[in-house]
């Protein structure tokens, strides 16, 4: 019996310690953290220094409300964020998880044309299979339909979306790259035209998108083109580097990859590696600039934004991956696990796609490689790979619904950025017998 209300109707084990990579639950099993939950934890468990820099920070100040006070994590922590103000980025705004994040940037974004004399933007337009998070703002604007589908009559609908750059699932048989590329950057352009461009406040996309389609990264030379098409029609680039940023792609963030810059980026996850719940947006210069030219302040607030003791997590997490060298061991580490998967599942008959980058990797599975179809739903495939993969001390993240949010399996990989070689190794071999076990019953 518990009164917690659970995502499903099942009781999940309780999970009572962690340790580096590990997990151990209340009946006594040591669990490997192969994802990090959803790609959160990427110092893995148990760190001392975060636990007692939260320790300090809770005993030394816990609450000061930042209507009336800044403090000293959040001035910090803005500092390492913007450290040589990255891409032009020069302030940080944090709040408590992703979702805050996208929901501060799409107001974000509103107030900017507000300030440029732009009022008649209202719009983002955002990609099929994408995530922005579960408040109603960002569900609005984001595309991942199966969590969208129940909510629809009460999302806003001044959101649109595109067609992702997914090459395994959407490049047709014949199609070069760059008549793929071609294809989405004239959709993209057809929608700015069908909605009008100057109503168009925001692109957004996730570098790579994460767990609605599975680490699925662009073709090269798709980030730069989108960003052509935001400038020509004024508009800005949102980045949801929720998953995929603060280290996990291998570069700090994932958009260095890409050769090209946001306007805002929205960071969670890795920022505060689960340690405290923090989120929080990155804002380029120029829209800092329009505000403090302006109304004067961001017209946004929560109670518990810039929260000292996450944002003394956070400081702490983000200095050990800087004291540590801890993005070189995503590198090094990355190029082992792509190099483990590939082994392991290159050839595997129900392994359609091996996809990502860094510490973020995503299979695929389907029923039939050679004609990429995919297992019936009510099989649940990729929960059956989950609860094998958990009975052999793995967890993972999968999710159904990857290719339009009802069809389609992946499991996602997103170690620790502390992970080893062996455990690199150990968490592909327990992966590659729980896709044998889930695919023979
Ligand atoms: C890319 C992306 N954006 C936004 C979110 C929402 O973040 P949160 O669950 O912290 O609200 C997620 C969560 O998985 C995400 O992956």
């Amino acid at each position: 019996m518990s009164h917690v209300l659970h995502r499903s109707g099942a009781i999940p084990p309780v999970a009572t310690r962690g340790v580096g990579i590990y997990l151990y639950t209340a009946d006594g099993r040591q669990v490997i953290d192969g994802s990090g939950g959803a790609a959160v934890a990427c110092l893995g468990h148990g760190n001392r220094r975060v636990a007692e820099a939260i320790g300090r920070q809770a005993a030394a100040m816990a609450y000061a409300h930042t209507g009336t006070f800044s403090n000293q994590p959040a001035e910090d922590l803005a500092d390492i964020l913007l450290d040589g103000e990255p891409g032009g980025l020069t302030k940080a705004w944090f709040c408590s998880s992703g979702s805050e994040g996208n929901e501060a940037a799409i107001k974000l974004a509103r107030q900017y044309f507000l300030e440029i004399d732009q009022p008649g933007r209202v719009r983002t337009i955002a990609r099929r299979q994408s995530y922005h998070g579960t408040t109603l703002g960002a569900l609005s604007a984001g595309g991942n339909m199966m969590r969208r589908e129940k909510f629809v009559p009460i999302l806003s609908p001044t959101h649109s979306l595109v067609s992702p750059c997914f090459a395994y699932r959407f490049q047709e048989p014949g199609e070069t790259d760059q008549q793929y590329l071609d294809r989405l950057i004239d959709e993209l352009d057809a929608e700015f035209q069908r909605v009008g461009p100057d109503t168009v406040m925001a692109f957004m996309a996730e570098p790579i998108v994460g767990a609605t389609a599975g680490c699925v990264t662009a073709l090269p030379g798709y980030f730069p083109r989108v960003r052509e098409v935001c400038d020509r029609y004024g508009a800005l680039l949102i980045l949801d580097e929720v998953m995929c940023g603060m280290g996990r792609s291998g570069t700090m963030h994932a958009w260095e990859q890409e050769g090209i810059t946001p306007d805002i980026q929205v960071v969670a996850k890795g920022l505060g590696g689960g340690f405290q719940p923090i989120g929080g947006i990155l804002i380029a210069d120029r829209v800092v600039r329009a505000l403090h030219a302006g109304s004067g302040g961001f017209l946004h607030g929560q109670t518990y934004q810039a929260h000292p003791v996450a944002c003394a997590a956070a400081r702490e997490v983000q200095r050990i991956i800087r004291d540590d060298r801890l993005v070189e061991n995503v590198r090094n580490m990355g190029q082992r696990l792509e190099r483990a998967l590939v082994e392991r599942f290159g050839n595997h008959r129900h392994v359609g796609d091996i996809r990502g980058r860094g510490l973020f990797w995503a299979i695929e599975l389907v029923a039939d490689r050679g004609g990429k179809t995919v297992f019936d739903p009510t099989l649940k495939m990729n929960e059956r790979v989950k609860a094998e993969a958990l009975s052999r001390g793995l967890a993972t993240y999968p999710m159904g619904g990857t290719i339009d949010g009802k069809r389609g399996d992946h499991v996602i990989l997103a170690p620790p950025y502390i992970a080893s070689a062996a455990d690199i190794d150990t968490i592909v071999e327990r992966l590659g017998d729980a896709v044998d076990a889930a695919v023979a019953t």
